[in-house]
């Protein structure tokens, strides 16, 4: 029987490096390659018949020809063929598809497109140094722990494949080989919305200095509760946005009643004390969190966000200054799911911004942590932790009743990509279950984004304050709400 062992074993008899053997078969030309597969074809057949080769060679040149028939009949070195002589269209294109051009189609984040071999072409190499390094496609999380569904990370057969196109001259190929379309959405990457809210007035962005948080709320006049399927931020002045959160107000919420409705405003313009400590701290459940390389939020199937009927939407925006003063009109797409979902989701976090002293000048790995207990079960679906320029590690822990702590997820933090780290597969938590969040600071010279590693850094808004916020999302009872789901239930009681 034709297996990898007989293989091995032949490779073994003519003393050779089986993978030495396939490189050199399937690294022959077309031409070569089908002459080769001819004669084999021929002589196997004869050797098949019984007449076999017994002079001093036989036992070597049939060695040779029978590896080279397994090599050619087995699937998985076939492969390696194809990945040694990548083309564009066959092999470079789909790995673009699915791992690049999420950010690289026009009207996304990254610089340049990589949709057409015109595009990709000239950054050829920079493309294998980028994917190599694993600087592309960004990706933080540590490989101790979890899997996350919203990884793009290469796998090495990805990589050589790069490797190989790089290397033999970045050809075409044959466009006839393209994969199918990915038919992304033109403007969004969720499906098209049903529905697409903008805030009402733009927000004018000087060109220099900092910019207090913004503000803006937009009434939703919906009639009925809506479920959220997928939600995603747009806002039209991208390169100046630190970060973006939009916040679900039902109607019964105090929160900011006095506030201006449809106009932008910050908590100094408010001037009510009350007011403006309000601005900074809310119950009111996330719909979703923007920041530059962030994937829109696409909840699993059966699961959902809500938006209780009659709600308003409260946009909370931080902008940055980059020399060139702008506005910005932030909208913000929905798709709606028909009928219930079997589950809500909620956001939640672990955040440390009180109580704690300001972090000293010159230290490179200043520990902050904070701890909380699930009031109740639910389902833990991903993570998103904040932090500013000091940051440089963030971990999600459980606590588990002996002291013995489980790392969830674990991030080599980067100022510049505030990515949501999504479970391939939901944990259920059980209520009682005690999580941990701990971040870790470089206020050195080290670190390449401290703009003054001299100085103690307090916690606040801005990016040279520091913040230590770890959200992370549940799934619970459709019928359960923020504030429900802290209400903690007995054990036994329904
Ligand atoms: C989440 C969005 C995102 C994804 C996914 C992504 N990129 Fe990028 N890429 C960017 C952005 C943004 C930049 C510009 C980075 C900067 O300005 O530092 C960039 C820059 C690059 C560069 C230029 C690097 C340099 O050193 O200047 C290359 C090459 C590149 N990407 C290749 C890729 C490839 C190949 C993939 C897929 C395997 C990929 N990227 C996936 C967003 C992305």
């Amino acid at each position: 029987m034709i297996s990898k062992d007989s293989v091995a074993t032949v490779a073994q008899i003519i003393s050779l490096d089986k993978s030495v053997l396939t490189k050199w078969v399937t690294s022959l030309p077309p031409p070569t390659l089908e002459l080769l597969f001819s004669v084999i074809n021929v002589v196997r057949g004869t050797w098949v018949a019984g007449y076999g080769l017994r002079n001093n060679y036989g036992m070597v040149a049939r060695s040779i020809f029978l590896l080279l028939t397994l090599v050619l009949l087995c699937p998985g070195e076939a492969n390696e063929g194809h990945q040694l002589r990548p083309t564009f269209y066959r092999d470079v294109l789909p790995v673009l598809e699915q791992h690049c051009q999420l950010c690289h189609r026009s009207g996304e984040i990254a610089p340049f497109p990589l949709v057409t071999y015109q595009d990709a072409r000239p950054w050829a190499r920079l493309i294998a140094e980028s994917v190599s390094a694993r600087t592309m496609p960004p990706w933080f999380a540590d490989t101790c722990c979890g899997h996350f569904s919203n990884d793009l990370s290469l796998n090495q057969q990805e990589l050589t494949t790069i490797a190989n196109w790089v290397g033999s001259g970045a050809p075409p190929g044959n466009p006839q080989d393209a994969p199918p379309d990915p038919h992304w959405t033109k403007g969004w990457n969720i499906p098209p919305p049903d529905l697409v809210v903008k805030m009402p007035r733009a927000v004018n962005i000087p060109a220099a200095g900092e910019v207090e948080y913004s503000y803006e709320i937009v009434p939703t006049n919906f009639p009925d509760g809506k479920w959220i399927q997928a939600s995603e931020l747009r806002p039209s002045a991208r390169d100046h946005v630190h970060h973006a959160v939009v916040y679900v107000r039902p109607p019964e919420s105090s929160w900011l009643r006095d506030a201006p409705v449809g106009v932008p405003f910050t908590a100094s313009t408010l001037h009510d004390p009350h007011l403006m400590h309000e601005a900074h701290s809310t119950t009111s459940d996330l719909l979703l969190v923007y920041a530059p390389g962030s994937s829109p939020e696409n909840w699993p199937t059966g699961t959902a966000k809500y938006i209780p009927a009659h709600s308003d939407l409260v946009f909370q925006l931080h902008y940055t200054t980059n020399g060139h003063a702008t506005e910005d009109q932030t909208s913000l797409g929905l798709v709606f799911i028909k009928g219930e979902p079997k589950q809500r989701v909620l956001t939640l976090q672990l955040a440390n911004d009180h109580d704690i002293i300001p972090i000293p000048p010159n230290t490179d790995n200043y520990r902050v942590e904070v701890e909380g207990t699930l009031p109740n079960n639910c389902l833990l679906l991903g993570f998103f932790p904040h932090m500013h320029l000091r940051g440089k590690r963030f971990e999600y822990d459980i606590v588990h009743d002996d002291g013995t702590q489980e790392t969830l997820l674990r991030v080599n933090y980067h100022f510049y990509w505030q990515l949501s780290y999504r479970l391939t597969v939901p944990r259920m938590l059980a209520g009682g279950t005690k999580l941990r969040a701990i971040a870790w600071y470089d206020n050195s010279r080290r670190n390449a984004h401290n703009p003054n590693p001299d100085a103690a850094v307090q916690w606040g808004d801005q990016t040279y304050n520091e913040m230590m916020v770890g959200f992370f999302d549940i799934a619970v009872s459709p019928a359960i709400g923020k504030e429900q789901f802290f209400v903690r239930r007995l054990a036994g009681e329904k």
